[in-house]
């Protein structure tokens, strides 16, 4: 039938020790040989030693044996080589050096979690009671992995090796730069950005709601303040609301909620952005390590070494 979720991801850093620890922190689930699990999606997250920090394997969900054999076809066409077995498809996309695995899955039931009652001017959604976001006292916990942010070196070959190779769809682009790409009814799954180097930029963790996302951050700020990367604010393209923080070995984890959803392909105008306009809608600006993390120089000459 289709693709519909992100399965799991391998994680590759040179700190493993710190970095799971990070991400117990964080709100994931630590289970059996370094493998993160969320509330909604299960085990997401897979945490392996690497030589510096990359992201070793995506796994992209498809619904049965037709999509994989689509999927093999497609890549044959774009000429990229790829490995059909009865569970998956793998092939390797060369500009941001990820190994995907797409797989028969089983699609992410999510109980519907109703959006609190917000008051406002004639609305009266919430009487004679405080918000239920200030009286949250559990730790946020993530509901599912939402998306994941690479660095490309040819982002045209990376667009085309998931959107005509693997089947994604694009929902925004910003010409030249990144598109945006989902596997799911996500506005994205993956976003894959020119970069002078491959690396993992973030990944991205679905919170209940916007009190969410300040609880989990704030959290993590208050053991370390030195974790803040960018937020909160809210994105204009895909419109979540975000906060995003540095883990042990440098990559970026991000909280979100209340995503644009594309339910019906027909219904989506996909739009064009051009430079900061795209990036968010409000918010403190980003910071230039936002833009170009402070370790791409390491991971430039750790790729020239490595070589
Ligand atoms: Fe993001």
């Amino acid at each position: 039938m289709a693709l519909h979720r992100l399965t799991q991801i391998v994680m590759g850093v040179p700190n493993v020790e710190q970095t799971a620890a990070y991400y117990a922190e964080f709100g994931l689930t630590h289970g059996e040989n370094g493998t993160f699990a969320t509330v909604d999606g299960g085990e997401q997250l897979r945490i392996v030693p690497a030589a510096s920090r990359r992201l070793v394997r995506l796994g992209v969900g498809a619904d049965d044996p037709d999509d994989l054999d689509r999927v093999a076809a497609s890549l044959a066409a774009l000429g990229v080589p790829a490995e059909r077995t009865a569970a998956g498809v793998r092939a390797v996309d060369p500009g941001t050096e990820v190994t995907v695995q797409v797989e028969i899955a089983p699609r992410i039931q999510q109980e519907p979690t109703p959006a609190p009652g917000y008051n406002g001017p004639g609305v009266t959604a919430r009487a004679g009671e405080r918000a239920p976001g200030i009286l949250r006292e559990q730790p946020v916990r993530p509901r599912k992995l939402g998306h994941v942010v690479f660095g490309s070196t040819d982002q045209q070959a990376s667009q085309d090796f998931f959107h005509k190779g693997l089947g994604f769809k694009v929902s925004d682009t910003v010409p030249g730069l990144a598109a945006f790409m989902r596997c799911s009814t996500d506005h994205h799954n993956v976003l894959v950005q020119q970069a002078p180097v491959a690396y993992l930029h973030h990944t991205s963790w679905q919170v209940d709601d916007v009190d969410e996302v300040g609880r989990g951050a704030s959290a993590m700020l208050a053991a370390d303040p030195g974790r803040h990367v960018w937020g909160l604010g809210r994105h204009h393209v895909g419109s979540n609301f975000f906060w995003y923080l540095r883990d042990p070995a440098g990559n970026f984890s991000e909280y979100y909620s209340d995503l644009d959803c594309i339910i019906d392909d027909a219904l989506w105008q996909p739009g064009v952005w051009e430079g900061a306009r795209g990036l968010y809608s409000w918010g403190p600006p980003p910071p230039p390590s936002f833009l170009a993390p402070d370790d791409l120089a390491a991971l430039m000459t750790g790729a020239h070494s490595a070589r």
